[in-house]
């Protein structure tokens, strides 16, 4: 099992490229499906999750290359139903694109429950709501969930919490529907904006992503085409928190500054100075961040994925911090990981208390999840001494090349199999 070292206090200097968005990918390559001809899809992410959709997509028929530059060239048109491999389907989270992808498709789909890092119960209530508001029956046996519909008929559907998850898979299953179906409280991240490009450019009709309310007119068929996902705002935030608890001078390259406005200003708030520009941000940090108040929301609120590497900068901040995680409730786990570091955090529910400390120390630590794991990367860079993050794999999930980013920058970083 692979595992992360790291020295901890280096200051990072330098420029680090942001890749394509892990979340954004996941549902576009499901989405691929919906052409049942060739797609191209650009700026890809090579990481574990998108080998393993690709896996999937391929073990039901698709014809897949994924070249060494982050291109794909799906061709789906050999797919003949969509019966997902229960093994590979339970392992992710993602794998629940496939049943709106795949309802729109043959109206007939099987995937196993779907998996995914373990940060509270996720149900996948408004998915099926949705899907059997679109005209689906939908049972759960067995691990698997089947859905099937004579025909798939468009309607109102009122999200009872706003869910990235659902509001993409009712997006695609919705988009070859008789007639108009409108999503409220739909989910505003920049992600759902990206998957509804794609759509269209398949030959979709949808309207309002990035709003809480998106129709969708159906078409009747959809096509292929070529299509560049947009960058990881959180990869890009991650690198950001690094740099900013770290110290240093970092160019975080490849981004959309608008995606990154909260978590801009909560770093402005720590003291440190972030500087916008087109397409990069820099980050201009002593290393000194002073406590601050946060609390995770759907966008354009701050990213519960971006919660778990903050805490651990504000570990070591002046002050305290209080952090409310109010989308997932079991978000917090990686916190005991961070205590052997030396971490001063009391979690009560959904709440976390940060107290700073002068210096984290290094310790043999094990990500939980994808995200936890990115917190005890930003823990270790700014600890002293040498950390071991155990079970890598988590971190490999959704970052690309993160020893080899994180060494240009500077830091003493790499792995070992031992
Ligand atoms: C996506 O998960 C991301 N995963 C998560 O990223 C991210 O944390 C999350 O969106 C929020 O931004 C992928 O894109 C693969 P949700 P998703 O449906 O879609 C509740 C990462 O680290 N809910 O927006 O599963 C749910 O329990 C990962 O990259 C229901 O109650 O999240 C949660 O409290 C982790 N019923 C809230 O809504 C449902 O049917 C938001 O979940 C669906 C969700």
């Amino acid at each position: 099992m692979d595992k992360i070292i790291i020295e901890g206090g280096k200051k990072l200097n330098g420029l680090v490229d942001i890749s394509g968005f892990k979340n954004a990918a996941l549902p576009i390559i499901s989405a691929c499906l919906l052409a049942g001809e060739r797609c191209v899809i650009e700026n890809l992410p090579r990481i574990k999750d998108i080998f393993h959709i690709s896996k999937i997509m391929s073990a039901i028929g698709s014809e897949i290359e994924f070249s060494e530059k982050g291109i794909m060239v799906i061709d789906t048109s050999k797919v003949e139903k969509l019966v997902a491999p229960y093994d590979l389907s339970r392992k992710i989270r993602a794998s629940y694109y496939l049943l709106g992808a795949g309802l729109s498709r043959f109206k007939e789909v099987e995937v196993a429950y779907p998996g995914g890092c373990d940060i509270g119960t996720r149900p996948i209530d408004q998915h099926i709501k949705g899907f059997e508001a679109l005209g689906a029956k939908v049972e759960i046996n067995h691990g698997v969930i089947k859905c099937k519909a004579d025909r798939l008929i468009g309607t109102k559907i009122y999200l009872d919490v706003v869910s990235v998850g659902a509001t993409i898979n009712i997006m695609m299953a919705a988009v070859c529907a008789e007639g108009r179906t409108t999503i409220e409280n739909a989910a505003k991240e920049p992600h759902i904006v990206d998957v509804a490009n794609f759509l269209n450019s398949m030959g979709a009709n949808v309207k309002g992503a990035g709003t809480d309310v998106i129709r969708i007119d159906g078409v009747e068929k959809l096509h292929g085409c070529t299509y560049s996902v947009i960058p990881d705002q959180i990869e890009a935030g991650t690198y950001m928190v690094a740099a900013a608890a770290a110290g240093g001078d970092v160019i975080v390259n490849n981004v959309i500054p608008k995606h990154l406005e909260s978590i801009i200003a909560k770093l402005r708030e720590t003291s440190a100075e972030v500087i916008e520009y087109d397409d990069f941000v820099r980050v201009i940090s002593d290393g000194k961040l002073k406590g601050v108040n946060i609390k995770t929301l759907p966008y354009p609120g701050f990213a519960t994925d971006l919660q778990q590497p903050m805490v651990a900068a504000l570990s070591m901040a002046e002050g305290m911090s209080i952090i409310t995680e109010s989308v997932y409730e079991a978000r917090f786990k990686y916190i005991d990981e961070l205590k052997r570091m030396g971490a001063n955090v009391k979690v009560d529910g959904r709440v976390a208390i940060v107290e700073g400390i002068e210096r984290l120390s290094g310790a043999k630590v094990r990500a939980t999840d994808l995200r936890a794991g990115a917190a005890l990367v930003v823990a270790g860079l700014i600890a002293k001494g040498k950390t071991e993050i155990d079970n890598a794999f988590h971190i490999d999930r959704g970052y690309e090349n993160i020893e080899q980013k994180l060494s240009n920058l500077g830091a003493k970083i790499y792995r070992t199999d031992r």
